[in-house]
């Protein structure tokens, strides 16, 4: 009874905002049901899961794991929604979230001028760059410059594509994923693989790879930012507040730890 009286009220609103819009004289600009006060009930979100320790599969865990996922999942319960995580390709989570199919977008993104003429961004959250990986035995390149004449692989559609394009005389290989191109790198297809230096990080320490190195170089400093639909400021909004409180009450700083141990930044 309390929900059919509600739902009347709904309707009656939407119908006063219709009339209303009606007679605007055409501006064009009224708002989709999307802004419409609250958070969505699921915060439908895209990722990537190839990018430990921001977003993996651990096989003996039914949730994907890592640093975004949980971070997502802690900013979805603060606006009062929950977190439906998608595992989509790189390349695709920007049109994913242009075709409304996904309501943000969290992957270890890279803020970027190139990225903000189709999504907005949240406020930063973490700091990050590119690094390179190449085998323990390679003696040839120490630095980004000495990738000139060598066989790179790169993730398709991320800054590493971007950034080993801008160098003259590399031979790009673009693959799905960070792991193919460490595959690749270990098979002799390439010489190096350029990506972002947590992800190299980790690979090397965590997952116990052998056989390869990760070098000091940076060649960027980047800012991970949440990516979210260009029309949606709302949204945004309320994932900067959430983002704000996490960071108050210290919530961002135990997941922080829980992923890179207690050093910050
Ligand atoms: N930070 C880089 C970029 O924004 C790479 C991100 C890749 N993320 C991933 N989940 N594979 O382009």
């Amino acid at each position: 009874m309390k929900f059919k009286k509600i739902l009347a009220v709904v309707a009656a609103m939407s119908f006063a905002v219709a009339a209303f819009a009606g007679c605007g004289g055409g501006a064009g600009t009224s708002s989709s049901s999307s802004g419409s006060g609250s958070a969505p009930k699921t915060l439908k979100v895209g990722s990537s899961i190839d990018f430990a320790p921001f977003e993996f599969q651990d096989e003996s865990q039914k949730e994907y794991q890592g640093f975004d996922m949980d971070l997502i999942r802690a900013i979805a319960k603060e606006m009062g929604s929950e977190a439906e995580i998608q595992n989509l390709g790189f390349d695709g989570l920007i049109p994913a979230l242009q075709g409304k199919q996904v309501d943000v977008v969290i992957s270890g993104m890279t803020i970027n001028d190139d990225r903000k003429q189709n999504v907005l961004f949240s406020d930063p959250y973490y700091d990050s760059g590119l690094t390179m990986v190449v085998r323990e035995d390679e003696q040839s390149i120490q630095k980004f410059q000495d990738l000139k004449g060598k066989k790179v692989a790169v993730q398709i559609g991320t800054t590493s594509a971007e950034e080993v394009k801008k160098i003259e005389g590399v031979e790009v290989k673009e693959l799905n994923t960070p792991a193919d191109c460490f595959m690749e790198l270990k098979a002799g297809g390439v010489d190096a693989v350029v990506n972002d230096r947590p992800v190299n990080d980790y690979y090397i320490q965590k997952t116990g790879a052998t056989g390869v190195k990760a070098l000091p170089e940076k060649l960027t400093a980047e800012q991970y930012g949440i990516a979210i639909g260009k029309d949606n400021t709302e949204l945004q909004q309320k994932i900067n507040d959430a983002l704000k409180k996490l960071h108050e009450n210290g919530e961002y700083d135990k997941i922080f730890a829980k992923w890179f141990g207690e050093q910050k930044k």
